[in-house]
């Protein structure tokens, strides 16, 4: 598989700071390259050759708006057993309902969008139900927990033009970790 030849904006961007619009379909062929492209970029990143060989960082999701298109489409990869990778393409989510536990990625979350460590943890739902539209702009709820709510997460606020950095006090970057569960 070759690196498809996407340009990930860097934090400093304001574009990533633009609220993205809805999705209409059908879908431009562009798009269809573009969101392809999206996985095939992430399923290389986590593949640790393939990362080594293209000195890429590991990524897990990847919104639209990380490449300067504001539309409401984010896909996720989740390596679901050694080797083996779940696609998620999602188009205009909603999250509408979500659990009351909270978890944060004990390490820290990432970003490809986001070139250096930040210290401090996230509050994330432990469990949300989002409604989105499939690639052919069907409707179709999805149900998400642990790494993957988290992900789902990161990936709406980025449509939302919100970095994971904003939700991270400085003065106090563990705030609340008492009543969150580490994953
Ligand atoms: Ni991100």
């Amino acid at each position: 598989m070759n690196l498809p030849d996407l340009v990930i904006l860097d934090e400093k961007d304001k574009r990533l700071r633009q609220i993205s619009k809805e999705v209409t379909f059908p879908l431009s062929k562009e798009d269809k390259k573009t969101i392809q492209d999206m996985l095939d970029y992430l399923k290389i990143s986590q593949i640790e050759d393939l990362r080594k060989k293209y000195d890429l960082r590991a990524g897990m999701g990847l919104a639209y708006i990380q490449l300067g298109i504001a539309k409401r489409i984010f896909v996720v990869v989740d390596e679901v057993e050694d080797q083996k990778f779940k696609n998620y393409v999602i188009i205009n989510p909603k999250i509408i309902s979500n659990s009351e536990e909270l978890i944060y990625v004990g390490e820290g979350e990432g970003c490809l969008s986001i070139n250096r460590d930040v210290e401090g943890i996230v509050p994330r739902y432990a469990r949300i139900t989002v409604e989105a539209q499939d690639i052919d702009g069907n409707s179709y709820t999805i149900r998400v927990r642990e790494d993957l709510a988290i992900a789902f997460q990161h990936e709406i606020d980025h449509l939302n033009g919100i970095l994971f950095i904003d939700k991270i006090d400085p003065k106090d970057p563990y705030k609340n970790q008492e009543n969150m569960r580490e994953i």
